[in-house]
């Protein structure tokens, strides 16, 4: 069977598929190819590079797609029939703008607005856009414009389809769980889901028992327009409008916002306002939030005031304690009920380390499990593995090894880009040798870049095309956040780690290789590795072991030997407003365009020519 699970359209869009048949998996978000972060098109352009690197196949017997409501209650723009013509303008838009990167989207000058509003196309294709806007609450209509989208993107491609799927979204979410090795699909487990929100909802529990996932309770949104735009009410909305507020990207920067809370202390007024309006419903298991303050309190321009008055440092650690003390609060009824020791996150919210971190101390738990998909890139995993499940595939016959899934490339391909770029650069090959130059490299307080092996899937780089530097010296973070990254001070970089070092290193830690949560470093750590921890002591790591990687361990393995601890900084490769690099390519003009002191792509060293 060959199954595509792809969320189409939109933020985090991405093609997933699973082909039992030559024994086949692999994932591709659409930002990776186009390299604009956080992309919204659809996936033509991810199947386009699919199909040119002969990694697809012409016959798909199922899409699958992680939405189910068609009601057009949510604002999921991809569920709804105005998609279509959105779709088309934004197309046509670009063929003017002509974007490289994120950057080049806002750059827009007043002669390329001009030029793609007097096209035609893009004159019919907007009032149509508006006309469905209209209509948009109307379920048949939106169902049949989301499967004429759909068909057309594959159709384009020349793909044949035999039939598309739909799920519910959260459902998607949870489905992706099992396709992370530590998922005992034996036991039952329990998985929870928190996202700004899809088919109408934004938290769910869900139980795994006999082969069978089912839903415990959910937490429902509503939507309001005010002041022009819409809203929807949920936890993951409300810390998007705290990030909106502090003049960062929505569904973007919430990152920052989260690490800028460390710095802060929550502020008490602000913080009650929250609690009053959002509540924890103990009989009904799930989130209960009261609109008419809402409206009152949470909406943009409220928020703006606050944060005027305490500050942003204050204002992003009064969001982060609420996100976390509500969380805690459902989630301790629910351990009273099913009594588990371990548990599962999926959904966008838990991109939130600190989160899934005082979830695992306040709860007591064994584990807790994010999954390192864990947006809606990862929704699309899920459809795909409800689609098999439902269909009667057996999910062991396919070899799934999370989350190195993406492509990779040859010597003979690797070689034609570097003679390509034989002007600008050196490059030696010194084929496993690489391990030690990098080595050494890093002990010398470099910092470098590593491209090798399949792409990982999902937000965090893993070391096979990540920017690596030395914690132990002080000045190491600055150098990456400010020079290279361009990034806020006060954003942590993250380290890689030996398994082995684990328990030396952290107070209360599990083996975890995915780098979705946090854990806090005993205190003596603060002077050995100061670049890898964040002001509060807390760090999100990679543990690395022989078998998870066995050329990032053998790099730890070497650093190891110098300086008592393999401990390496790990930061994804890309340069501001671009996405992590996919070709070989992309690794060149990104390392080219920054201070990175040396590459190592496929077993050659590359540096600069002066
Ligand atoms: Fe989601």
């Amino acid at each position: 069977m060959r199954v595509i699970g792809t969320k189409y359209a939109g933020l985090d869009s991405a093609v997933t598929l699973f082909d039992s048949v030559d024994e086949k998996f692999l994932a591709l978000q659409s930002d990776r190819v186009s390299r604009i972060k956080k992309d919204n098109l659809d996936i033509d352009i991810t199947l386009k590079y699919l199909i040119s690197r002969n990694l697809i196949p012409k016959k798909i017997d199922i899409i699958s797609i992680p939405f189910s409501n068609f009601s057009g209650q949510d604002c999921i723009l991809e569920m709804q029939s105005p998609t279509f013509f959105f779709l088309k303008k934004e197309k046509i838009a670009r063929k003017y703008i002509k974007p490289k990167y994120y950057k080049d989207l806002i750059d827009v000058d007043f002669i390329t607005i001009l030029k793609s509003k007097l096209d035609i196309r893009w004159i019919y294709f907007n009032i149509c856009h508006k006309i469905f806007s209209f209509f948009r609450q109307n379920e048949k209509l939106n169902k049949s414009y989301v499967k004429k989208t759909i068909k057309k993107i594959f159709k384009d491609n020349n793909i044949e389809i035999s039939k598309i799927e739909f799920y519910d979204h959260h459902l998607s979410h949870a489905a992706s769980c099992l396709t992370i090795d530590n998922f005992n699909k034996k036991e039952t487990n329990y998985i929870f889901v928190l996202d700004e929100h899809g088919d109408l909802n934004h938290s769910s529990f869900f139980e795994w028992k006999n082969n069978q996932l089912k839903k415990v309770s959910n937490s429902k949104i509503e939507k309001f327009t005010l002041d022009n735009r819409d809203y929807v009410t949920s936890l993951g909305a409300v810390y998007s409008n705290f990030t909106e507020a502090l003049d960062l990207r929505r569904s973007v920067d919430e990152g920052k916002v989260e690490a800028l809370a460390a710095y802060g202390k929550p502020n008490k007024n602000l913080l009650k306002i929250l609690r009053r309006i959002i509540k924890v419903n103990k009989n009904e298991l799930n989130f209960f939030i009261d609109v008419k303050n809402y409206k009152k309190f949470l909406t943009l321009n409220k928020l703006k005031k606050f944060r005027k008055v305490i500050g942003d440092k204050n204002f992003s650690a009064t969001i982060q304690n609420f996100l976390e003390i509500s969380v805690i609060e459902l989630l301790l009824i629910y351990k009273s009920i099913y009594n588990f020791d371990k548990i599962y996150f999926a959904g966008g919210v838990f991109a939130n380390v600190i989160l899934s971190h005082k979830v695992h101390i306040a709860l007591n738990l064994k584990a807790v499990n994010v999954i390192p998909y864990m947006g809606d890139e990862g929704s699309s995993v899920g459809a795909a593995v409800l689609s098999l499940i439902n269909n009667g595939e057996n999910l062991n016959k396919i070899n799934i090894s999370m989350p190195y899934i993406g492509d990779s490339y040859t010597d003979k391909e690797t070689i034609e880009i570097l003679h390509k770029y034989k002007n600008d650069i050196n490059f030696n090959d010194l084929r496993e040798n690489w391990i030690n130059e990098a080595a050494r490299a890093l002990k010398e307080n470099k910092i470098i870049a590593t491209f090798y092996g399949n792409m990982e899937f999902g937000p965090r780089a893993l070391g096979q095309r990540s920017i690596l530097a030395n914690p132990f010296f002080k000045d190491t973070r600055d150098r990456i956040n400010l020079q290279i990254k361009k990034r806020p001070w006060y954003q942590p970089l993250c380290p890689s780690i030996l398994e082995e070092d684990r328990e030396d290193i952290f107070e209360k830690s599990f083996y975890h290789k995915y780098m979705s949560t946090a854990f806090k470093a005993k205190s003596k750590f603060k002077d050995i590795i100061p670049s890898a921890l964040h002001v509060d002591l807390t760090a999100r790591p990679q543990f690395v072991t022989k078998e998870s990687n066995y050329l990032f361990w053998s790099l730890l393995k070497n650093i190891k030997e110098k300086h008592k601890y393999g401990v390496i900084l790990n930061t994804s490769f890309n340069l501001h407003g671009r996405t992590n690099v996919l070709r070989p390519e992309d690794a060149l003009i990104d390392f080219l365009d920054c201070n990175l002191d040396e590459l190592y792509i496929n077993g050659y060293k590359v540096e600069k020519k002066i």
